[in-house]
């Protein structure tokens, strides 16, 4: 297995990274950032996936190459800000099967609430990543993940772009298998849940609805 937690140190997403939480950025500019990061957190996520070998020609001779084993990926968005992740990381994995959960928080209690479940068939089968730009609280994260072994998933990552410390010990205690690949560990969490210092609200920023 992965490790519990990987923090994306690269030098390109970490550039990104500052140009996304800077508040003048546009939504234009901040989701066009949020698909290049996506780009290069999922080469980190798909690490270490099972590899088998396949006969080719190639114009000069025969050969057994590599090749990804098994069943298609799952890519599992939790709307609606995960949408934002999923466009980049499909552009590199164009063939995955995608999924959605639709939790959203209850601003008061900050638990989650879920309004939407459709994921591929076979998911005890695929490789699951699910997609969420924040690991806050780790509430629905946790909730996410809850539902998705519950619809059979087995072999289940989680990419995020910012993760707060609260949120990888919750995911850690609740989903000790879950390896998380995230692009920055930040300080803390606010009193109402954001993490400090964060970004602001991932949906509004990408989807201009502040
Ligand atoms: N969700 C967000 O969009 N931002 C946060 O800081 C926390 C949760």
């Amino acid at each position: 297995m992965q490790e519990h937690f990987t923090l994306v140190d690269h030098p390109l997403v970490q550039h990104k990274l500052t140009k996304m939480r800077e508040k003048s950025t546009s939504s234009a500019v901040f989701r066009q950032l949020l698909r290049e990061i996506s780009h290069l957190l999922a080469y980190e996520v798909t690490r270490g996936l099972p590899m088998t070998t396949t006969p080719i020609e190639t114009p000069m001779e025969a050969m057994e190459a590599p090749v990804l084993k098994g069943k298609k990926l799952a890519l599992v968005s939790i709307l609606r800000a995960g949408n934002g992740l999923l466009d980049g990381v499909l552009e590199l994995i164009p063939s995955a099967r995608v999924g959605f959960v639709g939790l959203y928080r209850d601003e008061k209690t900050l638990q989650p609430v879920q309004y939407y479940f459709k994921v591929p068939k076979d998911l005890e089968q695929r490789v699951v990543i699910a997609v969420d730009p924040m690991l806050a609280t780790g509430n629905s994260s946790v909730k996410a993940i809850d539902l998705l072994k519950e619809a059979g998933a087995k072999d289940i990552r989680f990419l995020c772009l910012l993760a707060a410390p609260e949120g990888v010990a919750r995911m850690k205690e609740a989903h000790p298998d879950v390896a998380i690949v995230s692009a920055a560990l930040d300080r803390q969490l606010s009193d109402i849940g954001y993490i400090l210092p964060g970004l602001g609200d991932a949906g509004d920023r990408m989807f201009g609805t502040k």
